[in-house]
């Protein structure tokens, strides 16, 4: 067995649990200046099991206090679901005037492998919860993954469920969060795999499109043969009116996706930000289902993406998202490097920036070459590598040397589409001991990997293959833990 990345390898602005198995991030809500991240946890072991809820609250979004299992595993396990605040009182289950924190989730029966929706609430702030019980049943092994949020204009709950191995999606409804209406379905549609999972549903401004146009846009996750080879999410863009999701006219047969990476799954939203937040964030599960029981760390396993902002586009080629991490994350920055004007050809120029938690931020002119790459080598010699391949249009992280051997799904190249033909391109990537999340273009497209260092502090260089190339403008900074704030 590989060596584990020990503890002082531990990420330093990603959320990990302290120990043990972590896996998709559920019942993302925001509540009197908290952001809670409850997550899939096994309290008991580094391997997926005895599912529960885990517990992390954060003021800013990238420091995170871990507190006590909200959820544990009762006779049921407490499968994937959301949160919200039931500002209305509709469910009779605040106290005190005070709106309650609703969950649902979905309890799977190990016994007869039943997975039916349940409802529990909590009245302190998510600190302890009161299992309501079973709101929803319909005899079935694979239905899974509420996400319940209030749809304002029809003056209702809304609850997407889905029909995993039909890759459907089912929509209810209810006006107290207690009894669900079947309202419709959708799909099968865009990618399909053996498990549709964790769906999310919320409506946008669209930048560039029709003044006031918005649409909704529609996440399903991809349990496996996602387009990093293993699980994924893809995406719909469409019209929602409180009961049925429509995908727009224009769009097409082929699945977008959300990340091009392999560590990439399970992206939810937060439900109920601040009034005055007009954002739309994100996080997800760093992980993928091929391997995910066998990465090479110790004491937990699993990792969340950085919290990111998602909005929408549209472009020549119809509606499509964009990522960026949170602003908040800029505060963690310290060090600032800088160069320009760097001249890349075969041999390797250093980058002016190490360590093994950074943010790099790059202008990138591909002149004649044939490949652009930037590396980041360990003490061991494993490197990970980011490269532009102007000729095919694309971006992509290499880690087929990026650590030690420990599942044959792991050794792989990502690539991922992008217009060079204007021969720049930005290149905005994180870096943070074990994961690399990369931002082109402003987020246009990303590509989010796990890697797995031998030790030392990473050493960072570029080099252009067939020609050469000009780092035009280079910032880095190291990004170091703040102080809880
Ligand atoms: C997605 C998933 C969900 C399920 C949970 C169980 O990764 O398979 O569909 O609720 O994990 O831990």
């Amino acid at each position: 067995a590989p060596a584990a990345l020990a503890e002082e390898a531990r990420p330093a602005y990603h959320f990990a649990p302290a120990r043990n198995w972590m896996n998709d991030p559920n019942g993302l809500v925001y509540f009197e200046g908290e952001y809670h991240l409850f997550y899939q946890y096994n309290p008991y072991g580094d391997r997926w099991g005895h599912m529960s809820w885990g517990h992390a609250v954060s003021r800013d979004l990238v420091t995170w206090e871990e507190l006590p299992v909200a959820l544990p595993e009762t006779d049921v396990m407490a499968f994937s679901g959301s949160a919200v605040i039931d500002w209305n009182n509709t469910s009779g289950f605040g106290k005190n005037g005070r709106p309650p924190m609703v969950a649902a989730y979905t309890g799977y029966d190990p016994k007869t492998k039943n997975q039916s929706q349940f409802v529990a609430y909590s009245n302190d702030k998510g600190r302890t919860w009161t299992v309501h019980g079973k709101v929803l049943d319909i005899g079935s092994t694979e239905f899974r993954d509420p996400k319940v949020f209030w749809h304002a204009a029809s003056k209702q709950w809304v609850m997407l469920v889905v029909m995993a191995v039909e890759n459907r999606l089912a929509i209810y409804t209810s006006g107290d969060l207690k009894t669900w209406a079947h309202a419709s379905d959708f799909g099968p549609a865009g990618g399909r795999g053996k498990n549709w999972e964790c769906p999310d549903l919320f409506e946008l401004p669209v930048e560039g499109g029709k003044p006031g146009e918005k649409r909704w846009v529609l996440g399903i996750n991809l349990g496996d043969s996602g387009v990093g080879g293993g699980s994924g999410g893809q995406y719909f863009v469409g019209d929602f009116d409180g009961a049925r999701f429509t995908p727009d006219p224009s769009w097409g047969r082929e699945p977008q996706w959300m990340d091009y990476g392999a560590d990439f799954y399970a992206a939810v939203s937060w439900n109920d930000l601040p009034k005055d937040d007009p954002r739309r964030i994100w996080i997800g599960w760093a992980n993928d289902w091929r391997y995910a029981n066998a990465i090479p760390t110790y004491p937990s396993r699993g990792l969340m993406s950085l919290p990111r902002v998602v909005s929408l586009k549209k472009t020549p080629q119809g509606y499509r998202i964009a990522q960026a991490p949170v602003r908040e994350v800029e505060a963690l920055r310290s060090g600032h490097r800088s160069a320009s004007a760097l001249a890349l050809g075969e041999s390797a120029t250093l980058l002016p920036i190490e360590g093994g938690a950074v943010e790099l931020d790059l202008e990138l002119e591909t002149g004649s070459a044939e490949q652009v790459q930037i590396a980041f080598t360990d003490d061991k010699g494993f490197q990970t590598l980011i490269g532009v391949t102007p000729k095919t249009n694309e971006v992509f992280i290499d880690r087929t040397r990026s650590g030690p051997h420990f599942h044959d799904a792991f050794a792989d190249r990502h690539t991922a589409p992008v217009d060079l033909t204007s021969g720049r391109v930005r290149l905005r990537a994180f870096v943070d001991q074990s994961i690399i999340e990369l931002y082109v273009n402003d987020g246009q497209t990303t590509i989010t990997d796990r890697f797995f260092p031998g030790g030392g502090g990473l050493k960072w260089s570029a080099s252009a293959r067939g020609g050469t190339a000009t780092i035009r403008k280079l910032d880095g900074w190291m990004l170091t833990k703040s102080k809880a704030p």
